[in-house]
């Protein structure tokens, strides 16, 4: 283990990562002004803590808690800014809408080192990774909006059938409630809020519990792109918060990307389960299983990254090997002391591989999630496995684990990597039957012939999987799901277009006046629906 300083010197910090804290964040966006926060705050502090000569502090900023009323607020906004599909922005022409969608991107450029700064001191992430998740996310945006220029020219033809004239388009849903998770609290977010957005949909969203402040310097950028009312945002307890948006009865889009748990409570919450449709990304344990001939050099890289890159904190994670007993002494061997040689530190340090968890009571959770596992018979194979210091916690790996275990079972979401002999390929293929989620899998191995029995009895239970590779959601124009409790709905830049609206079509029999008068709307282009020109 090469273990770095987690606590810095202020002095020691590159001045391109330092950030001017606390940012107090006071301001709020709801019907299109910042307005100032008078209420309480909740203190954010990071994973990092920084040392001067006479005291360590971990506090950077504070953020809205808002009660009830004004989330209502929130709400009442987006749901006059969408006027029962009357308003302003759900009637705006595509063109239009892609218009703000430019705009916005172009503002949020400018703001890229402090939100990828902010995505380092709030998450711990890298600082590799964190400008790959703000790249990413850009990217997404520019794929969406010509997505859905695509989706509208295919969309501009008419279709004549049994004497009917038609045109099939999509069109908004009504108010969606957004809310994303704290490892991607950007890209996440927006995967769902985009898409949302750009169909015609007004929105309220609700930041991850962690990485709120990264969005800050994104409110301004949000209140000039769009029109007042469309992009609403709340801060807070979930129950003061996001419980009176739910019961009001009012959402017609829950997007959530989390636990299965809050999902099940926020879907409860709404009083008309018929109005509300669902969009949620939730937990994955995603296996890997490792025949016999897999090529060990390759699957220990791919096996590192895929159970530890951000620490394990990816929904997509690989959270259980299951690994051939033909090849099981060697790879442990090997993928062991990889483990081991990994780099602790901070986001910023040059090839970091592991760094600080953002939540603060997840040191004590793996721990307890182990000693579960060890009183049944598990064994910490690495010698720096579950070292804690302060907020970091030194990846576990976990040999001899089996069924009667918590980890078997339960998404760790952090760096335990739970390990399992097996000699029948049935193992691990009834342990994807009867676990609760269904998100992917990895496949490791050479014989082709084998390998496609293995996917053929996969790919009904789980919704991607994965040859000689991890498990990943990306490239983001393929289609991310999962089954069981893993997910509902589908997001990939074109479905995610899809999941936000509705198909709504102009339909008219076939006769001479009618002709006139489509022809009429075509010419004159006085419908911002019904129209057959492209959008270049
Ligand atoms: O946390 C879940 C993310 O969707 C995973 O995305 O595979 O690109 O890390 P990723």
């Amino acid at each position: 283990m090469k273990t770095r300083e987690l606590s810095p010197m202020k002095g020691d910090i590159p001045k391109d990562y330092l950030v001017s804290f606390p940012i107090n964040q006071n301001k709020y966006l709801i019907n299109g002004e910042l307005c100032k926060w008078q209420g309480d705050f909740q203190n954010v502090y990071s994973p990092i803590y920084v040392r001067t000569e006479n005291n360590s502090s971990n506090l950077i900023g504070s953020y809205p808690l808002m009660d009830k009323e004004t989330a209502l607020y929130a709400l009442e906004s987006a749901v006059n800014a969408y006027n029962n599909g009357q308003g302003e922005w759900p009637r705006m022409p595509i063109e239009q809408r892609i218009d703000c969608l430019k705009n916005f991107v172009s503002l949020m450029k400018e703001q890229k080192n402090l939100v990828v700064n902010l995505l380092m001191w709030e998450i711990g992430k890298t600082l590799k990774e964190s400008e790959k998740e703000f790249d990413r996310t850009i990217e997404y945006i520019n794929d969406t909006i010509e997505a859905l220029k695509d989706l509208d020219r295919d969309a501009s033809r008419i279709t004549i059938k049994q004497g009917i004239i038609a045109q099939i388009k999509r069109a908004p849903l009504g108010v969606v409630l957004c809310m994303g998770p704290f490892n991607y609290p950007l890209n996440e977010t927006f995967t769902t809020l985009i898409p949302a957005l750009i169909m015609g949909n007004t929105v309220v969203f609700k930041p991850a519990k962690l990485g709120v402040l990264l969005l800050s310097p994104l409110l301004n950028a949000f209140k000039s792109a769009f029109p007042k009312g469309v992009v609403n945002i709340v801060y807070g307890r979930g129950r003061n918060v996001i419980e009176p948006i739910m019961t009001s009865g009012k959402i017609n889009v829950l997007a959530f990307i989390g636990s299965c748990n809050v999902a099940n409570t926020l879907k409860k919450q709404h009083p008309y389960p018929h109005l509300l449709k669902s969009v949620l990304g939730l937990e994955a344990k995603n296996p890997a299983i490792i025949l016999s001939d897999a090529e060990i050099e390759h699957t220990i890289k791919e096996c590192i990254t895929g159970t530890l890159s951000f620490n394990g904190q990816r929904c997509t994670a690989l959270k259980i090997l299951f690994i051939h007993e033909k090849i099981y002494d060697i790879f442990l061997e090997k993928f062991t002391s990889a483990v081991d040689n990994l780099n602790l530190g901070l986001p910023w340090d040059k090839n970091v591989d592991l760094t600080p968890l953002p939540e603060k009571d997840k040191p004590m959770l793996l721990q307890e999630i182990l000693e579960d596992a060890i009183k049944k018979g598990a064994i910490i194979c690495n010698k720096n496995g579950g070292i804690v210091n302060e907020t970091s916690f030194f990846p576990v790996v976990l040999s001899n684990v089996n069924e009667t275990m918590r980890i078997y079972h339960e998404e760790q979401f952090g760096p335990i990597i739970p390990i399992v002999k097996f000699n029948d390929i049935q193992e691990p293929l009834k342990y994807v039957i009867n676990s609760n989620f269904g998100q992917q899998a990895s496949i490791f191995g050479n014989d082709a012939i084998q390998i496609s029995k293995l996917i053929d009895a996969l790919v009904n239970q789980v919704c991607r999987v994965n040859i000689n590779s991890q498990c990943q959601r990306g490239p983001d124009i393929f289609p991310f799901t999962g089954r069981k409790d893993s997910a509902e709905g589908t997001l990939s830049v074109s479905d995610a277009l899809r999941v936000f609206s509705i198909r709504t079509m102009v339909a008219v029999k076939e006769t001479e006046s009618n002709k006139k008068i489509i022809k009429r709307i075509f010419d004159s282009k006085s419908s911002n629906f019904l129209r057959t020109d492209y959008i270049f």
